[in-house]
């Protein structure tokens, strides 16, 4: 699964290379499309059809600008100095699949919105810490919560993190809250995609009426960090790591 967590780390460090004031969410996309295309990859997005969208997905990327926490949809929306974007990629390189996200802020930063990014990849990295051969998801699930509650923020757990292999979604669902010692144990060679996303203001979301977009209720900023990681007995491999 290492090609498929490096290609998806790379079209996400481009992405955030290329992202700026006056390009729109959809030339992101093109872009992805594009690298997609040149590596002989496979988009596992595009057409994708979960019980929860109203309509087959019809881009390769998730764009969530702002407000969006997740599933936002690549659009005409034009980038803005100031808007914290969003971008979730999963890709299938030689049959495996790996799944990443990473929020940025385009110039002018603000604090308000760097501590939420901080906040948000500091309980990444919580939650992969505690990844370990022999322990519970409840372990994970417990260090993401705890990390997004202490600072402040709303931390909803209908979306999670979940298991990765030949396909996008697979089992075991990764709550982004939950109890230390509980759930299922951890075993070597799981692979799963780790996702907290957090709203500055609010617990609650609401769905676009194109039936994907998930945004904060209250139009707060929301952000999201995701890595695909592979338990192994020397502890957590984070297969999507960016250089
Ligand atoms: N990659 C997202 C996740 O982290 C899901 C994307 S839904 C899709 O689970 F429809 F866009 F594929
Ligand atoms: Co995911």
């Amino acid at each position: 699964m290492r090609p498929a967590g490096r290609f998806v780390a790379a079209v996400l460090s481009e992405l955030e290379q290329v992202a700026e004031v006056g390009m729109t969410t959809r030339d992101l996309d093109a872009h992805a499309h594009q690298m997609i295309r040149a590596a002989g990859a496979r988009s596992v997005y595009l057409g994708y059809h979960p019980s929860f969208g109203a309509m087959p997905y019809p881009g390769v990327l998730c764009t969530s600008v702002n407000d969006a926490a997740l599933h936002g949809l690549p659009s005409d929306q034009v980038l803005a100095g100031g808007d914290v974007v969003s971008v979730d990629f999963a890709a299938q390189v030689d049959g495996w699949v790996a799944d990443s996200a990473v929020t940025f802020q385009l110039p002018p930063t603000t604090t308000e919105a760097q501590r939420l990014l901080a906040t948000t990849a500091a309980a990444l990295e919580a939650g992969i810490a505690m990844a370990r051969v022999g322990g519970r998801m409840g372990d994970i699930s417990a260090a993401i919560g705890k990390v997004g509650q202490d600072a402040g923020y709303g931390v909803n757990s209908d979306f999670g993190g979940h298991g990765v292999g030949r396909t996008m979604h697979e089992d075991p669902h990764v709550p982004n809250r939950g109890r230390r010692g509980t759930g299922p144990r951890l075993k070597k060679g799981l692979v799963i995609a780790v996702e907290p996303w957090f709203m500055a203001e609010t617990e609650d979301y609401v769905i676009d009426d194109d039936g994907w977009t998930i945004r904060s209720a209250d139009g707060s900023l929301a952000a999201h960090f995701e890595h695909t990681i592979a338990l192994t007995e020397a502890g957590p491999l984070v297969l999507t790591a960016r250089e």
